[in-house]
């Protein structure tokens, strides 16, 4: 590297935090000065200010996306013997999440548009065992909620939506005007949110949550996260040690009036990137489709140059990631246990994440984009 030339993370956490330093400082300071640091007072405040912004009746603070999952599984009772279809295409929170709870995760294959579960593969993969289908809104774009309601109605179905990654997107489909709107992970009988710090709504350490409207999963979610009890030493069954850190929540409390600004913040990069793009051939972008919130900006890059071009970027100054290189069902945890899905396959030697963040400056992005048309060949 050149003592000139620019470098460019794939994420800068400092501009924001610097937005609400104060603020955040005080909130700590609170926090310390209060004691109160297991379910204090914070995590209560923040689970009725985060249940209004969703417009859920129940938001339950716990340790990470991954126990959401985990205990919005259990909250619904799928175990052992059950089948959750799912995407190849995400974390491996997804599929952990299922697989721990003692149940099989069944992959349908995704939309590339979307990269988004396609639900017109789901009712081919339905089977006596099938108890319940998690979406995942990928890289924070809805996915297609209409049909995957349908097919949870027609069959009987739960559906636990996966929101890591898409904290403050909304669901639009014009044709449908009952669900159209809606924040994702409140259209399922379960949401299941990460406050990992890189997520758009990010703490400075783990945290998750559930929302639902149900009354009774809410109780259940609420004892599983402290030890399965109602009652403090009444255990009634095995649940786990998940509470939402205080000062997680204090902090998360700072953030969330902040969200929908700095969505559309990343919005307004992933409209500017898109226009930056149209002049690039070779690439695919991302649609910058109502509601989504580019928690990552990730484009498609053919003809087996993805590698090459990630290297050609990064000696030049600029971080990229691929976001996943290994579809979940080829992941060696479950070695031989699955037939490979074709657009998930192809699509984890396709994309390619460029640096997105709410305040990412525009002349960056159009160096950003530079970069990466020279390194295509
Ligand atoms: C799609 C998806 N699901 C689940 C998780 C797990 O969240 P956490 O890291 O908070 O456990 C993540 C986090 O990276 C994710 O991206």
């Amino acid at each position: 590297m050149s003592p000139t030339q620019i470098k460019v993370p794939i994420l800068d956490l400092k501009p924001q935090y610097h937005s609400i330093k104060a603020e955040i400082r005080d909130a700590i300071d609170r926090v310390l000065d209060s004691g109160a640091f297991i379910m204090g007072p914070d995590v209560k405040l923040f689970e009725a200010e985060v249940a209004q912004y969703l417009g859920v009746k129940h938001a339950i603070g716990v340790n990470s996306g991954t126990d959401a999952l985990v205990i919005g599984l259990r909250a619904l009772g799928i175990g052992a013997g059950d089948e959750v279809i799912t995407t190849p295409f995400s974390f491996f929170a997804t599929a952990e999440s299922i697989s721990s709870v003692g149940a099989k995760p069944i992959f349908v294959d995704i939309d590339v548009d979307s990269f988004n579960i396609d639900p017109h593969q789901i009712e081919a993969a339905i089977t006596a065992k099938t108890k319940a289908i998690m979406p995942v809104h990928l890289y924070g774009r809805a996915a297609n909620m209409t049909a995957i309601m349908e097919i949870a109605t027609k069959h009987g179905l739960k559906v636990i939506e996966d929101c890591a990654q898409s904290f403050g997107s909304q669901f639009y489909d014009a044709a449908n005007p009952t669900l159209s709107g809606k924040q994702t992970g409140t259209i399922g009988e379960i949401g299941a949110y990460s406050f990992f710090p890189s997520k758009n709504l990010g703490a400075y350490g783990d945290g998750g949550l559930i929302a639902t409207n149900d009354d009774n999963l809410a109780e259940m979610a609420r004892m599983l996260r402290a030890h399965g009890a109602k009652k403090k030493y009444h255990n009634e069954i095995l649940g786990y040690n998940s509470r939402l850190d205080t000062l997680q929540a204090a902090i998360l409390r700072v953030k969330l009036p902040h969200i929908d600004k700095w969505n559309q913040g990343r919005r307004r990069v992933a409209q500017i990137y898109w226009d930056l793009l149209a002049n690039v051939p070779g690439v695919t972008a991302p649609a910058v489709v109502d509601g989504h919130v580019f928690h990552q900006y990730t484009i498609r890059v053919a003809g087996g140059q993805r590698d090459a071009v990630a290297q050609a970027m990064n000696e030049q100054g600029i971080s990229t990631m691929i976001y996943y290189p290994i579809p979940q069902d080829k992941l060696p945890v479950y070695l031989g246990q699955y037939d490979l899905q074709a657009n998930s396959e192809l699509l984890a030697t396709e994309v390619l994440s460029l640096p997105i963040w709410p305040e990412l400056e525009s002349d960056i992005q159009a160096q950003v984009v530079e970069v990466l048309a020279r390194s295509l060949t």
